[in-house]
């Protein structure tokens, strides 16, 4: 996807788009016929970017602070029409018979150090870093469509092994379509169809 002009403000307390952001944002494939789901939408940098290509989108987060935040950049891009966010905890608030072509996650994923922050919602996914990530793939795939496809962003300093293990066994096709190498990690981008 690409970004074009676009009129963005981040809010205090919600995660500023970075690397991981716009791998992700390069990596996901959409047109005019996908129904789009992003979860964690954060400031909604990715779910404004479909919105201008996707049939529809629905941005989910369950920080409030992230809610407005997208709600009020949906506005200031005109895209508001065709899309729209939902504070949710992982897609539980989505209607059962909801169902997406695609479905993207940039989700906290680092493990528990023992230091609770107000910013653990943003980079924190569990005891060893990817609890929240499985509970999303159980949660994402009985809304994903025939042939959907699912993105995740995951980091070498949680378990990549466990993720794609654990995507093969809910029988999604697993491939990593994007890599970059940062000082302490790197980034890849799984893509998962159904
Ligand atoms: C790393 S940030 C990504 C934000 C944005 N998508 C981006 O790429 O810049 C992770 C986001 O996931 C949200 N999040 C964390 N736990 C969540 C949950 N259980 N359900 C929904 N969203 C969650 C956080 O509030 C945060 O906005």
């Amino acid at each position: 996807m690409k970004l074009g002009d676009m009129k963005f403000e981040i809010d205090d307390g919600v995660y500023p788009p970075a690397e991981d952001t716009y791998l992700l944002l390069d990596a996901i494939e959409i047109d005019g016929t996908d129904s789009f789901l992003e979860v964690g939408c954060g400031a909604g940098l990715i779910s404004m970017a479909a919105a201008r290509v996707a049939k529809t989108v629905i941005a989910i987060d369950s920080s409030l602070d992230a809610i407005k935040n997208t709600a009020r950049n949906f506005i200031a891009n005109s895209v508001d029409g065709r899309s729209c966010v939902v504070q949710s905890d992982l897609l539980s608030a989505l209607a059962r018979d909801a169902r997406f072509s695609v479905i993207a996650f940039n989700p906290p994923y680092l493990p528990e150090d023992g230091i609770v922050t107000e910013m653990d919602h943003v980079f924190v996914g569990g005891g060893s870093g990817v609890e929240l990530t499985e509970r999303f793939i159980q949660q994402a795939i009985p809304h994903l469509e025939k042939s959907g496809r699912i993105y995740i962003v995951v980091s070498t300093l949680a378990d990549i092994e466990r993720i794609t293990n654990f995507m093969e066994s809910q029988n999604l096709q697993v491939n990593v379509i994007a890599e970059a190498q940062f000082f302490f990690e790197a980034i890849r981008i799984l893509k998962g169809r159904s």
